[in-house]
């Protein structure tokens, strides 16, 4: 059995040694895409695999149909959008994703971004303090779960919206709970998006939403910049000159974004919340792991295809 480990945006050394070791104890054999440069390298690297680990990379129905031995796929991440879930189902490809092996690395960034933001970008003036402040977390999962956690140690007050998780579990963690968006925004200086890029959510923040938050209010993206409407956005920074937005994917409209409103918005150059050597290590290993686990057992906890 041959496993692909296929990653536009390379894992950390220490993590694809783990990854090799845990194939190859199993009798497999590890095969390395790194940085690919053309779909067309991908495409020759999947033709006689049986397994692959990606990251961010599209694992297009092309890509699926290209791989004629695959029979699983594991995203070493959370969100599987990047995933053609209808090819892989037709082609009876089990995907997987490894949820919550690099939340921690993301919730980190989400938080350091905040303080980035509250200090003006390093930009040597005075600036604010998370203390006191208010934060909302947009989804309760495993990364906004964690935010909340950091964001308490910063003395920030904690909201959460999530439809998808029970009230009890939410205050539980002495997480002030809203029952929609709008209260959401509303009420807090600070959002994290932490929703998953879907036919539902994407361009669901809008201008309307987001001219609901406080005077001097800022926007975390870690999530998806699908969920942001971009234009929305644009007229929203337009109007609201104290408005910020930082996110770890920039926008198509990065560029006009960055002239229109320097000092306000800040993107990564590449997406770095989960590029930590541990959160490397957790996802790739735990996905080397569940595809070891499939194929020797049929074991299929984790797949997101059912
Ligand atoms: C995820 O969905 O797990 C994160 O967005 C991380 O993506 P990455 O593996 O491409 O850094």
């Amino acid at each position: 059995m041959k496993v692909l480990v296929a990653t536009d945006k390379p894992f950390a050394k220490v993590a694809v040694n783990g990854i090799k070791e845990v194939v190859e104890n199993a009798g497999f054999e590890l095969a390395l895409l790194e940085k690919y440069t053309d779909n067309s390298q991908l495409l020759e690297a999947v033709a006689d695999v049986d397994a692959m680990i990606i990251r961010s990379d599209k694992a297009t129905k092309e890509v699926i149909d290209s791989a004629k031995n695959l029979k699983i796929i594991v995203r070493a991440g959370a969100g599987y959008d990047n995933i053609d879930l209808a090819a892989a189902t037709g082609k009876g490809v089990v995907a997987m994703n490894t949820p919550g092996q690099n939340s921690n690395a993301v919730a980190e960034l989400a938080l350091g971004m905040m303080v980035y933001a509250a200090r003006g970008l390093f930009n040597g003036k005075s600036g604010s303090e998370l203390k006191g402040k208010t934060l909302g977390i947009h989804a309760y999962g495993n990364v906004g779960k964690l935010v909340g956690v950091i964001a308490k140690g910063f003395g920030m007050k904690i909201a959460a919206f999530d439809p998808f998780v029970s009230a009890e579990a939410i205050e539980a963690d002495g997480v002030k709970v809203y029952n929609s968006v709008d209260e959401l925004y509303s009420n807090c200086e600070y959002i994290s998006l932490h929703i998953p890029a879907n036919d539902k959510t994407k361009n669901s923040i809008t201008f309307e939403l987001l001219n609901k938050m406080p005077k001097g209010a800022t926007l975390v993206n870690t999530a998806r910049k699908e969920v942001v409407k971009e234009s929305d956005l644009v007229k929203l920074m337009t109007e609201r000159t104290e408005f910020k937005y930082v996110s770890d994917i920039a926008p198509d409209n990065a560029e006009e974004l960055l002239s229109k409103f320097a000092g306000r918005v800040y993107f990564t150059p590449k997406k770095m919340g989960a590029q930590t050597e541990e959160a490397n290590v957790n996802a790739g290993i735990a996905a080397a792991q569940q595809i070891v686990k499939f194929l020797k057992n049929g074991d299929k906890t984790f797949q997101v295809n059912k």
